[in-house]
């Protein structure tokens, strides 16, 4: 039920600190240390590669998660579009571990792959938010997000909760294979400092308004742009600022830029900027001022120990690896009122179903 929420998906933003500690209440065992089957744990670690397999806001989880998985885990990590992968499969390792994230479970561009590595006998686990679903019941493990029902049909909290549910996955396989990185990661501790951030995130509900007034009432176009982790939250923020306002939004690697879309720029094209990376920051700020001085209308999200006092939103500072988890969550404040402001359907965008069961 949305209670006093004028909509489903400002209730699903606002759970998202509470899912990071359901997460931890469902992973954790009494010692502290990581619970999940086993038997999964030993088959991820004993893997060459993992391909995360995904969709749209599934598929930017997968990004996001990325270089925490490669980083804690040691194991090279693929992110792959299931529509674009299972039609084109790559040549694979020799012991290839899947992971399908879908929020729903029933996605039939994801489930095609899985029918295909099924054939073809690799391992795999889906991360979904929905017990029983189509692609649980096909992989071998399944690990569920606990995020309670998603009702709008823009991705929030299962964006987050997958994130975060592959920073535990992470931690479990580093520590059986004794990676150094996992000894100085503890992913529930670092989840607990997520949830504090997000939620003085979600506080910032009436700035952030008055911001997208400002800055996006009246424009069809936007960009995002970001490196590192800040692109993959850039990609997100851009799917969701175009498919709930109908802005046409581009996430972008801040330094491709200049190697051709910077001829969009024009008086008044928004271009926000993402800036948590501590070694790419300095770059992403040199990129806006390149934009600035082409007549755009920069917004800088910055995390705390990176911004300067005229930056417009701040994000405090959490694990590196972890930093979409909390800069993911002013832009999708941002789509929702760009979204409101234009009179929108914020639950129901047009020509978009909640799970899509069509290849
Ligand atoms: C965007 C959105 C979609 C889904 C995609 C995959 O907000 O919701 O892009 O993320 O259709 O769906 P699942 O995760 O159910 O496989």
């Amino acid at each position: 039920e949305k209670g006093t929420y004028p909509f489903y998906m400002l209730k699903e933003i606002d759970e998202q600190p509470t899912v990071m500690r359901k997460l931890t209440q469902e992973y954790r065992d009494d010692q502290g240390k990581v619970n999940i089957d086993k038997d999964l744990v030993e088959e991820v670690s004993a893997s060459d590669r993992i391909y995360i397999v995904a969709c749209g806001t599934s598929y930017n989880a997968g990004w996001a998660a990325k270089s925490l998985l490669e980083t804690v885990t040691q194991i090279p990590v693929e992110v792959q579009l299931s529509s674009e992968f299972g039609y084109n499969m790559p040549l694979l390792s020799e012991r290839p571990f899947f992971i399908f994230l879908t929020q729903s479970g029933e996605t039939a561009d994801s489930r095609q792959v899985l029918v295909q590595t099924n054939r073809l006998g690799f391992p795999s686990l889906t991360i979904t938010n929905v017990a029983g679903s189509t692609l649980s019941r096909e992989a071998k493990y399944t690990l569920l997000l606990h995020a309670g029902p998603e009702i709008a049909v823009a991705s929030t909290k299962a964006y987050t909760a997958q994130i975060a549910m592959l920073a535990i996955l992470a931690q479990a396989v580093g520590k059986n294979k004794n990676s150094k990185a996992s000894t100085s990661f503890d992913a529930f501790h670092e989840l607990s400092i997520v949830a504090t951030a997000m939620e003085s995130m979600v506080d910032e509900k009436d700035y952030i308004s008055s911001l997208v007034e400002h800055y996006l009432s009246t424009t069809r176009n936007a960009f995002y742009i970001g490196r590192g982790n800040d692109y993959y939250v850039a990609s997100e923020a851009a799917l969701k600022l175009k498919e709930i306002s109908y802005v046409q939004a581009e996430g972008f690697a801040a330094g491709e830029l200049k190697h051709g879309t910077i001829a969009l720029i024009e008086e008044a094209t928004p271009v926000l900027g993402i800036i948590t990376g501590q070694n790419t920051g300095a770059h992403t700020r040199g990129n806006l001022k390149e934009v600035e001085s082409r007549g755009a209308n920069t917004i800088v999200i910055a995390s705390e120990e990176l911004a300067r006092q005229e930056d417009q939103i701040i994000l405090p500072t959490v694990h590196p690896l972890l930093t979409s988890l909390v800069a993911v969550i002013p832009t999708q404040l941002i789509a929702y009122y760009a979204c409101l402001q234009r009179g929108y359907d914020v639950d129901k965008p047009r020509n978009l179903a909640k799970s899509v069961t069509v290849e």
